[in-house]
């Protein structure tokens, strides 16, 4: 089969910072699925793993998490799919990727693709929506039940345009909170006001002054999703006493949790690969979480983040939605398909 991949960590515009090349078809066993990939979706993890490294690699790596395909193959212990399903996953962040025309994937982590979404509408979502669903409802611990207690609480969302700020702003306000996104330009504001905002800050100024400008003292939640270096000391600030933080991007530095004790506030990480990294025994969550999430987009409650399609998947279209990526003011999600149908 063809695959996409790299073994040396170069910049973009390098020749073989990703190159094609031929490789064995996988053969699908156990919980494994093996999905014939029709679009892909790129997001900063596929950049910071191309990028991070210093070694000529043996063999070409393929990344890229994101996808949607067709099921060709089901290993012996699968339940819960079928051959010739359309499904939708964000992958392992230890297996092989979905820049390949075939790909295994543990069917626990896998949902039914939303029926009513194209290929490259479906391909925006999973690992977005995984991430943003395990920030607000596992690890700051809202529930999306209680919709009448939740109307009464606010939600700070740090970066609300970007891949993941555009699912969980439609999701926060689906769980019945107020919610403030930060968007720095006219483009970025648009954009979160018709994906689930109710009022905007701008990340690029004071975000505690840009919040209580808006009439607030404290916010109940807040969910970090760019920069927690440069925003913790706004954050430990705006919290509510015994409010819940939530980060999934990675600090640089040494933060000062101490900064949260006198309001008791609790802090908590949220990584999309930790239960299929470490294989926990809530892993099939993942599956119940993707098959919701496709739900809520056939019903309308949920619309795709596609913000751009490139088509085919190629070298030269895969480059140019990692450069997209790297720009850092992407604006919801770029998309490699197969197929330039967009309906
Ligand atoms: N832990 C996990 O499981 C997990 C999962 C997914 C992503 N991530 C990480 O989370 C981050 C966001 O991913 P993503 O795909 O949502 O991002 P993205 O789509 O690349 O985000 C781009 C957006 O970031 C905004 N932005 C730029 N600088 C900012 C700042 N200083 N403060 C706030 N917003 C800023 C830009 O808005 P303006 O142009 O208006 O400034 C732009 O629209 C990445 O670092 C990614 O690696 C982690």
């Amino acid at each position: 089969m063809k695959a996409i991949g790299f073994k040396k960590h170069l910049e973009i515009d390098e020749n073989d910072s990703l190159f094609e090349f031929e490789t064995i078809k996988p053969t699908a066993t156990g919980h494994d699925i093996l999905v014939k990939v029709v679009a892909t979706s790129v997001n900063p993890v596929d950049v910071g793993v191309r990028q991070s490294g210093h070694t000529t690699l043996r063999q070409p790596k393929i990344i890229g998490w994101d996808a949607v395909g067709i099921i060709e193959e089901i290993g012996d212990k699968v339940t819960l799919f079928k051959k010739g399903e359309r499904v939708f996953y964000a992958g392992s962040f230890i297996r092989s990727g979905s820049n390949s025309e075939y790909q295994l994937v543990d069917e626990r982590i896998v949902g039914h693709a939303p029926t009513t979404l194209n290929d490259a509408q479906a391909a925006a979502m999973p690992l977005t929506s995984l991430t943003a669903w395990e920030a607000l409802f596992e690890q700051l611990e809202i529930s999306p039940k209680n919709k009448m207690a939740n109307q009464n609480k606010t939600i700070l969302i740090i970066n609300g345009s970007g891949g993941v700020g555009s699912v969980a702003t439609q999701l926060a306000s689906w769980a019945g909170l107020t919610v403030i996104a930060s968007a720095s330009r006219t483009e970025t504001i648009s954009w979160v006001l018709s994906h689930g905002a109710t009022k905007t800050v701008n990340h690029r100024k004071n975000l505690v002054q840009e919040v209580r400008n808006l009439g607030y003292q404290y916010v109940d939640y807040i969910l970090e999703l760019n920069d927690l270096d440069g925003h913790w000391d706004e954050m430990a600030e705006l919290i509510k006493p015994s409010g819940r933080i939530t980060s999934i991007t990675e600090n640089k530095h040494p933060i000062n949790l101490r900064k949260l004790t006198q309001k008791r506030a609790k802090f908590a990480w949220e990584w999309m690969y930790t239960k299929s990294f470490y294989q926990t025994e809530d892993m099939i969550t993942q599956h119940q979480i993707l098959d919701k999430v496709a739900c809520l987009l056939d019903n309308g409650t949920l619309v795709s983040t596609l913000n751009k399609v490139l088509s085919p998947i190629n070298v030269r279209n895969l480059k140019e939605a990692h450069r997209l990526i790297e720009t850092n003011h992407m604006i919801g999600k770029v998309v490699v398909s197969q197929s330039s149908h967009l309906n």
